[in-house]
């Protein structure tokens, strides 16, 4: 858990990078955990933007068109396959896979320089892990899953649906609050971010990512600005 005085410095720093796209370095090695709406979709948006990437999910036969869409930056194969792939990995699965995805692969995760965590608790989807999930707070409820992973949370509250589209907006770039403890995972988080092209915006650590879910003010669409004017009232 950083300081309060490290945290004030990570956002400075972030806060003046500047506006313009601005290329993460890499390409990085990126693995999928969950390969559904949210994880097909930003998979396919880091392959379109230069990156490898390996989608993966209990049934990897299954991701074939999906990787033939994509195209040849994209691969599918096991869960393990694709974190022991991965500089990156991205978690898009349902919040109640996230138990058994720490038991088996939590030592591999802790290794990765950076996991988004996009996953969400719903109750009526994710039974009782949710509600203790809510209670906790998403960041930090992922966090004791996950120990010792650099997490950020991102991605968590707009539809999937609508990525592709405003990933190719050239001006007024939809912002994405973004939650984490790392500061070079977060600032690797916010290079993949804007190359996708989206504007993050650290709105404070893990303990943050509370309100990083459906149904609280940040969810949907907003400016970066908006993004900080809202994120000024949470605590
Ligand atoms: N959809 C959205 O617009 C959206 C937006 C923001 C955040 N989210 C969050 O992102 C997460 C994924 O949502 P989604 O809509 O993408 O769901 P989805 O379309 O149902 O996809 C879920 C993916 O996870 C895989 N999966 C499920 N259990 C798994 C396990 N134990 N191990 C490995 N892979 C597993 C599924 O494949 P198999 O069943 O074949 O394993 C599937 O590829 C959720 O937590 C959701 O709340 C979704």
């Amino acid at each position: 858990m950083p300081t309060r005085r490290e945290f004030l410095l990570t956002a400075a720093l972030l806060a003046a990078l500047p506006l313009a796209p601005r290329a993460a370095e890499g390409p990085f090695r990126i693995g999928t955990v969950g390969a559904g709406r949210i994880g097909g979709t930003l998979g396919g948006l880091w392959a379109k933007a230069g990156h490898p990437v390996m989608f993966s999910s209990r049934h990897p036969a299954e991701l074939k068109d999906l990787v033939n869409s994509v195209g040849p930056l994209a691969q599918a194969g096991t869960v393990a396959e694709a974190i022991a792939f991965a500089e990156v990995v991205l978690l898009a699965v349902p919040y109640r896979a996230l138990p058994q995805i720490g038991k088996e692969h939590g030592a591999a995760l802790a290794a990765k320089a950076l996991v988004i965590d996009t996953c969400n608790p719903f109750a009526s989807r994710d039974g009782e892990i949710a509600v203790w999930a809510r209670a906790k707070g998403a960041g930090l409820a992922t966090a004791e899953l996950l120990p010792g992973a650099r997490l950020v949370r991102a991605f968590n509250a707009i539809g999937a649906g609508r990525l592709p589209e405003l990933a190719r907006r050239k001006s007024d770039r939809v912002g994405m609050p973004i939650a984490g403890d790392d500061a070079k995972a977060i600032a690797l988080a916010s290079g993949l971010i804007r190359e996708i092209g989206f504007e993050p915006v650290l709105i404070g650590p893990l303990a943050m990512g509370r309100h990083l879910v459906p149904g609280t003010p940040l969810a949907g669409e907003h400016t970066r600005d908006e993004i900080r004017t809202l994120a000024a009232t949470l605590n």
